[in-house]
């Protein structure tokens, strides 16, 4: 089997505030899971993201804390760049949309917009306010959604039926942040992005990837699509009047920017040419960006969706390439968006301003990040809303990970280490148990991997776990620890056996589970690193640097291949892999819902 190219591409988030178990359970983890086993699998993965530094949410808080947009991004880059390391979030290259690089490529791609006829300008009458002598940003404006009637729908997008606003259109309209605002209509001209004319060719791009997509993805976006046309909505604004975001690059155009969620978007390919710029292989992006082979895979969270399967495509079918001279083809369309629904916190919706969340630096100070990973890949929105729980989070660590998959390696090594003289033992002949139960584990590879494939990672998760149970009633069964006495002979096939499911295990548990595999890797007498390292590096363009975190595949040994381990192997000392919850923490942790925050250093 030859390697593929495989694009994943996360979701930017606004960097106004730290990153809490909602974005985790959307976006990050899915990605993360799914890149690290395509790396298993010998798979050339590129995984980019980077921070949405510009548009209304980064000004709005910005200007609630007297400080600059940069300053707040700045802030919340650093503290992500951190926490995505060490939740061993693996980014090939996690950057940001303030750079010299993602600027001059999404001014590149306006352009080439414009001159290929995808672009309109159009006087618009846009809501002024007064008081602030400036026209009102869309994420300032709220009243009735137009379309499903929702009373508090933003002016960019309605929160209730997920389709994009246009903030004049709303009914009674009104500024969020003062209510004594009074709104005005004045004229401001603005650049289109023509979706007529892309319309037909998204239709016809959907219907090829009808069995793959899941069914709300395709759903909502072939609605967006037949209402916009029938409709007659033909554009959406590119350019939006604001003095913060990837300036138009025209004369004449001064405060007025791209809007946030046009050039974001394009940061999927501008972080690929950022990556391939940094690795002295300015070309390499071509490989996941030309390649009609190529796989682009898009982690989102649901409220993203219209975004990445009708305005990034329509965006690339217009542009068609970056740089005319030596494209060989055109740019590459998502092959997949699994977008995930929402995860609530205890039955209540994620609320900043309530601080009803959780935010994922604050429990990495008191949790592994295996631990988090587990629960929340276990609990996954892939097809309906989720809910963190934390009785659940304890009961479901304690009885899951802990008991079932950590207590089988803690025990089982421990007992080998001790009974067998730090040595994987030797057996003469396995019984039909022996030999079926490690049959079972190998099969893993196929059912599990089928799975991650299709990115049903909850359910990947499941079965993997159901062959942890499987092991478990072996185990009870075999019991090498009564055996051992009247029948050693017996008690080391057993133990040979047991040892190489936990070996074949730990690799199909290893994508979300990346930690504690590394230990249990370790501790079977392997050397070497399953995955690479997390590095935090500097980059300096010519008027700035910035931080970025960089995935360094090293000469990472990690393959999604059956165990081969050998009799005889010397084990090193095992430890317990995971810690069990005390039950008490359950309450704990739920009383700082609703409360007031602090923001401790990381
Ligand atoms: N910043 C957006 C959010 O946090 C997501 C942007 S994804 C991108 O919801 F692709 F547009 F960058
Ligand atoms: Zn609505």
């Amino acid at each position: 089997m030859t390697a593929k190219h495989i694009l994943v591409s996360v979701a930017w988030p606004y960097s106004n505030g730290d990153l809490h178990v909602g974005h985790l359970a959307g976006a990050y983890l899915p990605a993360d899971i799914f890149a690290r086993f395509h790396r298993l699998k010998g798979n050339k993965v590129l995984m980019v993201s980077g921070s949405d530094s510009h548009g209304t949410p980064i000004s709005v808080e910005a200007d609630a804390r007297g400080i600059s947009p940069r300053e707040l991004f700045e802030h919340y880059h650093r503290r992500f760049l951190k926490t995505y390391q060490k939740l061993g979030i693996s980014y090939d290259l996690y950057t940001h949309t303030d750079t010299e690089n993602h600027h001059d490529i999404a001014q590149q791609i306006f352009r080439r917009l414009l001159d290929k006829g995808y672009l309109y300008t159009e006087a618009q009458q846009l809501l002024y306010s007064e008081k602030q002598s400036r026209f009102l940003p869309d994420r300032y404006v709220e009243g009735k959604c137009y379309i499903c009637g929702f009373e508090n729908a933003r002016g960019d997008q309605c929160d209730n039926c997920g389709n994009l606003m246009d903030a004049t259109q709303l009914i009674n309209p009104r500024n969020r942040f003062d209510t004594a605002d009074s709104l005005v209509i004045r004229e401001s001209t603005h650049y289109f992005l023509d979706l007529s004319q892309t319309a037909d060719q998204l239709l016809t791009y959907l219907e090829g990837n009808q069995e793959r997509w899941r069914p709300s993805v395709i759903n909502f976006t072939r609605n967006m699509i037949n209402q916009g046309v029938k409709d007659d909505l033909r554009g959406r604004a590119y350019t939006r009047d604001l003095d913060w975001g990837v300036p138009v690059p025209l004369e004449g155009w001064d405060g007025k920017r791209i809007y946030v969620w046009f050039e974001a978007v394009n940061g999927y390919l501008t972080a690929a040419v950022e990556w391939a710029k940094n690795h002295g292989t300015p070309k390499a992006w071509q490989d996941w960006w030309y390649n009609p082979d190529a796989q682009t895979v898009y982690f989102i969270g649901k409220d993203n969706v219209p975004f990445h399967t009708v305005i990034w495509p329509a965006q690339l079918i217009g542009v068609g390439r970056l740089d005319e001279a030596d494209a060989p083809a055109a740019l590459n369309l998502p092959y997949d968006v699994p977008a995930n629904q929402f995860m609530n916190i205890e039955g209540q919706k994620f609320s900043k301003s309530r601080n009803w969340a959780i935010w994922v630096p604050d429990i990495l100070e008191r949790y592994q990040p295996d631990a988090l990973r587990y629960y929340v890949a276990a609990a996954f929105p892939e097809t309906a809303d989720a809910d963190f729980n934390w009785e659940s989070f304890v009961t479901r660590v304690n009885n899951e990970l802990v008991a079932a998959w950590g207590n089988l390696v803690n025990r089982m090594l421990t007992f080998a280490y001790k009974r067998f003289d730090g040595k994987v033992p030797t057996y003469d002949e396995l019984t039909e148990a022996d030999t079926a139960i490690i049959a079972q584990s190998e099969a893993a590879f196929e059912e599990v991997g089928a799975l991650l494939e299709k990115v049903k990672l909850r359910e990947a998760l499941q079965a993997a776990f159901g062959i942890v149970r499987e092991a478990n009633v072996y185990l009870d069964r075999r019991a090498p620890w009564k055996t051992i006495k009247e029948d050693p002979a017996d008690a080391a096939r057993s133990v040979y056996a047991i040892l190489r499911v936990i070996d074949n295990l730990k690799t199909v548990l290893a994508p979300f589970l990346p930690f504690s595999a590394q230990q249990v890797h370790e501790y079977l007498g392997y050397e070497g690193q399953l995955f690479g390292t997390l590095d935090i590096v500097e980059y300096q363009e010519s008027t700035r640097a910035h931080e970025a975190l960089v995935y360094d595949a090293a000469d990472a040994i990690g393959r999604w291949e059956k165990s081969a381990l050998a009799q005889g192997q010397a084990l090193r000392e095992p430890a317990a892999l995971f810690v069990k919850l005390e039950p008490s923490i359950a309450e704990t942790e739920r009383a700082f819902l609703g409360q007031p925050r602090d923001e401790h250093d990381i």
